[in-house]
């Protein structure tokens, strides 16, 4: 019986950009295929006048921006499904759309929360979606419909969840991304999130 060798397959490592091992790999002949980081954002006087403003500039254009309740886990299901082929995908960033059942029954417990921006006749066109971690609130999905992308809703949204939760006590947020994704980098850095890491995701040759 004849054996075909199996076609070899890179593989890929991903290693903080400060890590010496990427430095080496690099040396080595590995190449980079695709980059992500993570934010961070502490509360401050600055961040919450930032995030009112943000979440004004979405309200005078005439979307409503508020905290989603548990029944309206539907709408940000298929939202995030229409739009579930523009997240840049990546090793080390690939995003599975949220079960509805799942992500009510987590806002309704508490501890995982949505917010969006509405239009005035009720769609859904922006939201975002955050956990409690043990040291900060995180980004689960951030997403804004593809008609009204460049508006300042995805900022509007992210804001609007820091003024509240940070009402609530919190003060320390995360959130993360594709490398490509600049929208969404430019989106946090607007309200004050400072990129506090970056991710190299290395194909190193096989063999
Ligand atoms: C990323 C996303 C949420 C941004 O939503 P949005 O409502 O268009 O964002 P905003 O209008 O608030 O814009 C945020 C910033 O990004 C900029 N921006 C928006 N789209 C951009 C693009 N395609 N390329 C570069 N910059 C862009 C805006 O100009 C703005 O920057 P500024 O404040 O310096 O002007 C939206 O593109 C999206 O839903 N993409 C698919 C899902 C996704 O990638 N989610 C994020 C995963 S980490």
């Amino acid at each position: 019986m004849s054996t075909t060798p199996a076609p070899t397959v890179p593989a890929v490592q991903i290693l903080r950009s400060d890590d010496p091992e990427a430095l080496r790999l690099l040396d080595a002949g590995a190449s980079l295929r695709s980059e992500s980081w993570g934010a961070r954002l502490r509360v401050t006087p600055a961040v919450l006048a930032s995030c009112r403003a943000a979440v004004d500039g979405a309200t005078g254009a005439g979307w409503t921006v508020r905290a989603l309740a548990a029944t309206e886990a539907e709408a940000v299901v298929d939202l995030d499904t229409v739009s579930a082929a523009d997240y840049p995908h990546t090793v080390a960033t690939a995003h599975d759309v949220p079960d509805a059942a799942a992500l009510a029954a987590a806002l309704g417990r508490g501890g995982t929360w949505a917010f969006g921006a509405l239009t005035p006749g009720g769609r859904l066109d922006a939201v975002t979606v955050l956990t409690r971690l043990t040291d900060r609130v995180d980004t689960d999905l951030t997403v804004t419909r593809a008609a009204s992308r460049r508006r300042g809703l995805a900022t509007a949204v992210k804001a609007a969840a820091v003024l509240a939760l940070a009402g609530q006590g919190h003060a320390w947020f995360g959130t993360g991304g594709a490398g490509a994704n600049a929208a969404s980098r430019r989106a946090n850095e607007a309200l004050g999130y400072e990129v506090t890491e970056r991710w190299l995701h290395l194909e190193v040759p096989a063999g």
